[in-house]
């Protein structure tokens, strides 16, 4: 992380676009952040906003603003994210899935620094730092058509690749120390950590990242209970194979209970059962529409937002599709 810490200090002071890239969890939230911050822009407004999370029109709205009366429900005017990070940043997270028919309107304010409100004509200029992120593989949605390739280069002014935490193994005991005392402190709880466990923690290929590694040391704090973790960390160590080593903490816990789990209780079996079932078709749907998830929630008859909800319980991300 120090080589990106020496690209933040260069990019900081300047008004360049970052795009940030990595898998989900390596810290690319935490980047955006560090970009603004150490920026002159640091006491002027950092604000972030899901590029997946809303559907075309209302994502437009929030990142746009809209004009009293521009459409059903628009009672007043109102001020787009491009509007209050003016001065400040503004972070486009998973630009990836920013909807073809917005990046038009994106590549207009990243170019002429104006936009219209929807349902406006007069021309807003605004002057915001754009940080971006992904951890879709951005050179696939150009060629598939997702994503236009002026906004991937007007875009990728600096890249900044965060590496996955297996490639910088030597981090994860200042990790561990790291969230060992913040939540040492928080719950007020010692813990000390046996040297065999920092060594599995090491060892581990962590695809969940700092965040996986993160709740992982939060449970042991919560729990105190070394030589549960101890098992766990074991367990995911020396499951069959490098599929095995590759699923996350949270898959686990979508896994159907088997017979030896009857100590868990029948409503958190039930619980497990259908989350499992629902796991599954999701995936089979998801695979089949490679990983459309418009399409994937038109095809489950739930909405978008439902969909990536599922998807977040059930730990479902597209498989090595992230950037490399
Ligand atoms: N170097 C670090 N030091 C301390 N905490 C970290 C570090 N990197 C990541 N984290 C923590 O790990 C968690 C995940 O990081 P973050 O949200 O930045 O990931 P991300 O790359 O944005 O993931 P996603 O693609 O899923 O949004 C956060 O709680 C963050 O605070
Ligand atoms: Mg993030």
């Amino acid at each position: 992380m120090r080589a990106i810490k020496d690209i933040i200090e260069q990019v900081a002071d300047t008004n360049a676009t970052v795009l940030l890239r990595g898998e989900s969890g390596v810290g690319k939230d935490l980047v955006a952040r560090a970009v603004h911050s150490a920026s002159p822009r640091f006491d002027k407004p950092f604000v972030k906003i899901n590029c997946a999370a809303l559907p075309t029109e209302l994502l437009e709205s929030e990142l746009f603003g809209h004009e009293k009366g521009a459409f059903t429900g628009a009672y007043r005017r109102k001020l787009g994210k491009f509007e209050f990070a003016d001065k400040g940043t503004l972070f486009l997270d998973e630009i990836g899935d920013l909807p073809l028919a917005l990046q038009a309107k994106l590549l207009h304010v990243l170019q002429d620094h104006e936009f219209a409100r929807v349902g406006g004509r007069e021309m807003i200029r605004v002057d915001t730092r754009v940080v971006a992120s992904t951890n879709r593989n951005l050179e696939a949605a150009l060629s598939s058509g997702e994503f236009r390739e002026d906004v991937y280069y007007r875009l990728n002014v600096v890249e900044i690749r965060v590496p996955p935490l297996r490639e910088r193994k030597e981090e994860i005991p200042i990790l561990v120390r790291y969230f060992l005392q913040t939540f040492q402190r928080e719950y007020r709880r010692e813990v000390t950590l046996p040297a065999d466990t920092l060594g599995c923690l090491t060892e581990y290929s962590w695809p969940g990242n700092v965040r996986e590694l993160e709740n992982v040391i939060r449970r042991l704090v919560v729990l105190g209970n070394i030589q549960q973790i101890n098992g766990e960390i074991f367990s995911r160590l020396t499951a069959t194979g490098a599929a095995q080593s590759e699923r996350s903490a949270v898959e686990e816990s979508v896994a159907p209970a088997s017979p030896g789990d009857a100590t868990m209780g029948l409503r958190e079996i039930a619980r497990r059962a259908a989350r499992a079932a629902e796991r599954q078709v999701i995936l089979k749907v998801l695979e089949e529409v490679r990983w459309n998830r418009t399409r994937a929630a038109r095809l489950l008859k739930v909405s978008y937002k439902t969909l990536l909800a599922k998807m977040a319980e059930c730990a479902l991300a597209p498989r090595r599709r992230h950037t490399s």
